[in-house]
């Protein structure tokens, strides 16, 4: 079945997602320390934050990430060849994809797969009208589970996921791992991985970006807490809770935390679940790289070519998977 415009395939539903994050809840604030996953920041308000980070002064990610771009979108696009299916995961708001978009030769379609619905079904009309040659197929769903990509209606010449924004910083070193893995079994030996990195740098330049003076990573981190609130009707009070971005440098990494003002109780459906004062629960980590690092982590990936910035905060690499006769020689 070929899908066209912004028709969502819908692999996770409303009614899945709130399962979803109940168990995701129940479990994540029964371990120590507790956790939260990331990924259900994206309620449309969520969606709407993050947007709003991107485009922030101390978030240098998105700015330099799209410098890279525009610097070398030449070379990218002809790498890349002509009639590619490009594959995009976590896509948000497709920004950078228009971008691409725009330069590569004959693109024929586009796979944007997003957990957040309304986002998606956005960008995805937008794209839809702005590209009436390119077949743009959204898929609703939770990036980790696995999915069968549509077909285009014109045969692509390759397929290449497009995976920006240093989403990969987000999982711990096997997940990412794993995750790589199962990109290079979608691109197919032709095809290849767009991936932006964020490299390591001092930590006064990296804290900044994950609490910034207007507070509006604060904001969406607390998002979450009235995420859960809403969807699984707890009562989690927001003005007990606070943002915290802490450096780890032993991991290379940021960490978000949501630390309890108080000791309290928070009912959540039948449960309750106790927060001591000055208890962290996590809510997301964000690796930074040196170039090696990130090589032995795409271990099965060839580099084809790597695109810097002056200062190296940020890299955009194209990778290829290793075929068994490469990783045999
Ligand atoms: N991929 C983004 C990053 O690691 C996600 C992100 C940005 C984020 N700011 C955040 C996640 C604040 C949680 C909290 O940069």
């Amino acid at each position: 079945m070929t899908l066209i415009g912004n028709d969502v395939i819908e692999l996770v539903t409303a009614a899945s997602l709130t399962d979803d994050l109940r168990q995701d809840v129940f479990r994540g604030l029964s371990m120590r320390p507790k956790t939260l996953s990331s990924k259900f920041f994206y309620d449309k308000w969520g969606s709407e934050l993050f947007d709003r980070i991107c485009e922030l002064p101390e978030y240098y990610l998105t700015r330099t990430e799209r410098s890279i771009m525009r610097t070398n979108i030449d070379a990218i696009a002809g790498a890349l060849g002509p009639r590619c299916l490009i594959v995009e995961f976590g896509s948000g708001a497709s920004t950078k994809t228009t971008f691409l978009l725009d330069h590569l030769v004959d693109p024929v379609g586009y796979v944007p797969i997003d957990i957040a619905r309304h986002h998606l079904e956005q960008s995805a009309a937008r794209l839809a009208k702005r590209y009436p040659d390119v077949d743009v197929m959204p898929i609703c769903a939770d990036f980790h589970q696995d999915l069968p990509i549509p077909e285009p209606r014109r045969l692509q010449e390759s397929t290449v996921v497009f995976f920006p924004g240093s989403t990969i910083g987000n999982l711990q070193e096997q997940e990412a791992r794993r995750f790589l893995d199962r990109i290079a079994d979608t691109t197919g030996p032709r095809g290849g991985l767009l991936i932006g990195i964020d490299l390591k740098k001092p930590r006064e330049i990296v804290v900044p970006a994950y609490d910034d003076a207007a507070g509006v990573t604060a904001e969406f981190n607390l998002n979450l807490l009235a995420r859960i609130n809403r969807d699984l009707g707890a009562d989690f009070k927001l003005d007990q809770f606070r943002h915290e971005a802490v450096w780890n440098e032993g991991q290379s990494r940021m960490e978000m935390n949501l630390v309890s003002l108080y000791d309290q109780d928070v009912q959540i459906e039948d449960r309750t679940f106790r927060f001591r004062e000055g208890e962290r629960t996590r809510t997301e980590y964000s690796h930074k790289y040196t170039r090696g690092h990130f090589q032995r982590i795409a271990s099965s990936y060839l580099t084809e070519a790597a695109w810097t910035d002056p200062r190296e905060w940020f890299c955009v690499l194209l990778l290829r998977p290793r075929t068994q006769e490469a990783s045999e020689a």
